[in-house]
């Protein structure tokens, strides 16, 4: 996905966005003196209102740096692994399977009651290099369905949502109904998609079954956001049982929001009966100078105008960050900065202090509507 980075628009800062970066530095200073173990997480805030906040969690860390687990403890009442649920590292050989680490953090929700989404089954990034040819002959599909249909199978009853397929919509591939140029896409088309729904309908009856994909927020994304509505209202009109779009918000600070159109988006997406949640949030700083204190006021300001729009639709049913915290990000190493600073893209620093960012997140589920 890295390439769409580079459709998003490089306007300097709004004079709205100046506001409310304004806003959120002043909040922060007035909050971060409470800045103790009493104070509300974001897990009980978003309680409060019907919400759900979760994190991405990494086995490595989780299971070795106490700080970043009691961080997730403190914070998440949902947990979704980064990569251990992926195609390649649960089956790097023909029938070789290897849950291990996305065993342990089933594990860790369950022992400590969290909601733990699946992530993913049908991703074109991930599959392992022994399906290389194998995808694109006339077995790809019947692959792809095995492999998502033994995926979610074993961890039947513990994923409470998957999602099921991700990031299946590429409108600059110029295919048939937007879909992405991948073999198992391109010829099987979109029933193809809605046969990988009924067959994790079937693996798992109970988990919530989600499309998730990126970039329906910001200017110049209209073609995205039609060519994803256009494909979920195709998909739900073959019957596919798809009861969620996942919304991943990898956000830049510094792109210029499209508010009304993606207000228009969430409510549309509504409409088809589907619930919504921000799968992947973080926010990167590229874009940004060099100063800390200005980066992580503007990622603040960013994040909230962000979740304001989201919180404000009824459909939403929930928040997962792509991290707790800077130590730990995918960014740092798939889109770093060209002055070689460390993003600052998470709710939490390296030393897991809260950031202005965890302080936005805080005060956008305050001001949520409840549900
Ligand atoms: C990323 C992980 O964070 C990285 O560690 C990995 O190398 C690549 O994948 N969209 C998704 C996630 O759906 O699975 C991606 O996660 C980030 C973009």
């Amino acid at each position: 996905m890295r390439k769409n980075f580079g459709h998003w628009p490089a306007k300097s800062i709004d004079r709205r966005t100046f506001l409310l970066a304004a806003g959120a530095a002043f909040a922060h200073a007035q909050v971060s003196r409470a800045d103790e173990p009493s104070e509300t997480s974001l897990r009980q805030r978003a309680e409060k209102k019907g919400l759900v906040f979760g994190t991405q969690v990494n086995a490595g860390p989780l299971f070795s740096l106490k700080p970043y687990r009691d961080a997730v403890l403190r914070d998440a009442a949902m947990i979704v692994p980064e990569n251990e649920m992926k195609w390649r590292p649960t089956q790097p050989a023909a029938r070789q399977f290897n849950y291990f680490n996305a065993d342990r953090i089933a594990s860790f929700a369950e022992g400590n009651a969290l909601l733990l989404r699946g992530h993913t089954a049908v991703w074109h990034q991930n599959p392992p290099a022994w399906t290389k040819d194998l995808i694109s002959s006339g077995d790809g599909q019947k692959l792809v369905l095995d492999h998502a249909r033994e995926l979610i199978e074993h961890f039947r009853g513990r994923v409470m949502e998957w999602d099921v397929v991700n990031e299946a919509i590429a409108p600059e591939d110029g295919m048939p109904d937007n879909l992405r140029n991948w073999a198992p896409y391109s010829k099987g088309g979109i029933s193809f998609i809605a046969d990988c729904f009924h067959a994790a309908r079937e693996a798992d009856p109970n988990a919530n079954l989600y499309y998730n994909d990126y970039s329906v927020y910001y200017q110049n994304q209209d073609q995205r956001r039609d060519a994803i509505l256009g494909f979920l209202e195709k998909l739900k009109s073959k019957g596919a049982p798809i009861g969620g779009f996942g919304i991943q918000s990898h956000l830049i600070a510094k792109a210029e929001f499209n508010e009304v159109a993606y207000r228009r988006f969430l409510s549309e997406v509504a409409d088809l009966g589907l619930k919504i949640r921000a799968t992947e949030l973080d926010v990167s700083d590229v874009r940004l100078g060099p100063d800390i204190e200005l980066r992580d006021t503007i990622v603040a300001a960013h994040t909230k105008q962000y979740l304001d729009v989201l919180f404000d639709e009824p459909a939403v049913v929930g928040l997962v960050t792509w991290g707790m915290t800077d130590r730990f990000s995918w960014l740092h190493e798939g889109w770093p900065r060209k002055d070689r600073l460390r993003q600052r893209c998470l709710p939490l620093d390296e030393n897991f202090a809260k950031k202005p960012m965890w302080y936005a997140i805080a005060d956008a589920l305050d001001h949520a509507p409840s549900r």
